[in-house]
């Protein structure tokens, strides 16, 4: 079997998410990891469980040159810089066969349509990590139902939200450097997914056009005098200077290209699900037929008592985000498998080494984040933004919304 030598960009949360991943991936090796900080313990992890003899690289030069493929899991403020890093190792003579980046590609849509214009100046595929859309619960719902769907016609609503009690890292929490708050970091998601089960079957992932959005952005639990001294105090992002929302909610309108029917795509997504932790919710409603995943239901549930709590060190272990350790707690046992890394992992390896884009590429996930960036917009002018509009295309070509600016005081908070 031909392997792909992977090297990744970023040590971090979601670099240990796709390790975890690798570890039911055939065929891809870890080959190597550049990071400012934690490297030497994804290096470690990787040599552990078998992944590959990953080498710690001190740039994204040496890492290139010595793998096939670079994943950028590093924090979206970093991505512009690295990406050039990686062009001009390419130039240099790296040999490489694929980019992968992270969700979301970029802050704005002028930084996306840089990556993709570096994407393409480096003449290598591209592969765009969304990995909702890999989720063997949604290619299952959408595989079950391919006969209906072409018996009744296409899923007409798609519902999708991702829910967490919040960020681990300061970062993600800071609108200046994350590109807003949870829009921009959690409903790129859920509009892509929506997009993606809302598509007839065997059409491309771009086949339904985005007709229009509407939005809305809200502050609802941690811009609470309470809440944002505990933010304040753990982050040192002060919410009464630079809020970011912490909810929101909309919907983008379809339409199919050669019927004109119009389908709907309804977002919801919160950093304020003080639930068990982390829950994916997808719905899609067709004519005569539904389907409905809740990442919260798991075959395994575990009880610990609170005369045993003491003893529980991670509850993160049980589910990403997790927020509590004892009582009735859900467990995924794997979710790697579950959140569709695995799967996203194995379908970039077979598109690289053919030579072509991962099923979602640069130019994808440039769609996606038009389509957050007009949710911003929608919120902040209140109304719903006309995507087929060439003048609203070219505003959003220099957009950056008032919340990534850190002026979200002025729409968030009243
Ligand atoms: N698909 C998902 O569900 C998912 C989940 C989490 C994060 N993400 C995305 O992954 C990216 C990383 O998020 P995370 O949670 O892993 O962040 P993190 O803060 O946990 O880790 C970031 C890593 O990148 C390293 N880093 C920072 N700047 C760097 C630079 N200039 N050069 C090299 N390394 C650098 C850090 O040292 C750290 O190891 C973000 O874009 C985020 O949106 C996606």
């Amino acid at each position: 079997m031909e392997r792909l030598k992977l090297g990744f960009i970023g040590a971090g949360f979601v670099a240990h998410f796709h390790a975890r991943a690798l570890k039911m991936v055939r065929g891809i090796d870890l080959a190597g990891v550049h990071s400012l900080k934690w490297a030497e313990k994804l290096a470690a992890f990787a040599k552990e469980n078998e992944l590959g003899d990953c080498k710690v690289y001190p740039n994204v030069a040496e890492l290139c040159k010595n793998c096939d493929a670079v994943g950028v899991f590093a924090p979206n403020p970093s991505r512009v810089e690295l990406v050039e890093q990686i062009v001009e190792a390419v130039k240099a003579g790296a040999e490489l066969k694929g980019l992968i980046c992270e969700k979301p590609l970029a802050r704005t849509v002028a930084e996306a349509k840089r990556l993709v214009a570096l994407g393409k100046e480096s003449k290598v595929p591209t592969a765009y990590f969304e990995n909702q859309i890999h989720m063997k619960a949604i290619r299952n719902a959408l595989s079950q139902l391919e006969p209906e769907q072409k018996a009744m016609g296409p899923i007409a609503l798609v519902r999708s939200s991702e829910e967490h009690a919040g960020p681990h890292e300061p970062w993600f929490w800071d609108p200046t450097r994350q590109g807003g708050g949870v829009l921009s970091d959690m409903a790129c998601h859920s509009i892509a997914v929506s997009w993606f089960c809302l598509t007839p079957v065997g059409k491309p992932v771009t086949y339904l056009e985005p007709v229009s959005i509407n939005a809305e952005t809200a502050l609802l639990k941690w811009g609470q005098p309470r809440y944002r001294k505990d933010l304040l105090d753990r982050t040192g992002i002060d919410y009464s200077k630079t809020p970011a929302e912490d909810f929101c909610t909309g919907i983008v309108t379809f339409r199919n290209p050669d019927t004109g029917q119009s389908t709907k795509a309804q977002f919801t997504n919160s950093w304020m699900y003080d639930k068990q932790g982390l829950r994916l919710l997808m719905e899609g409603l067709g004519p005569g037929y539904a389907f409905e995943v809740n990442s919260l239901k798991s075959p395994l549930e575990v009880f610990i008592g609170d005369i045993a709590a003491e003893a529980v060190a991670d509850a993160e272990a049980a589910l990403e985000k997790a927020t509590a350790s004892r009582g009735l707690l859900a467990v995924q046992p794997n979710e790697a498998d579950l959140y569709g890394y695995a799967d996203e992992l194995v379908d970039a390896r077979k598109a690289f080494l053919v030579g072509k884009d991962g099923l979602l590429n640069w130019e994808y996930g440039l769609e996606i984040t038009k389509l957050c960036q007009a949710g911003y917009m929608a919120a902040e002018r209140q109304r719903t933004i006309d995507l087929t509009d060439s003048a609203i295309q070219k505003e959003l070509d220099s957009y950056t919304s008032l919340i990534a600016q850190g002026k979200g005081a002025e729409v968030l908070c009243k």
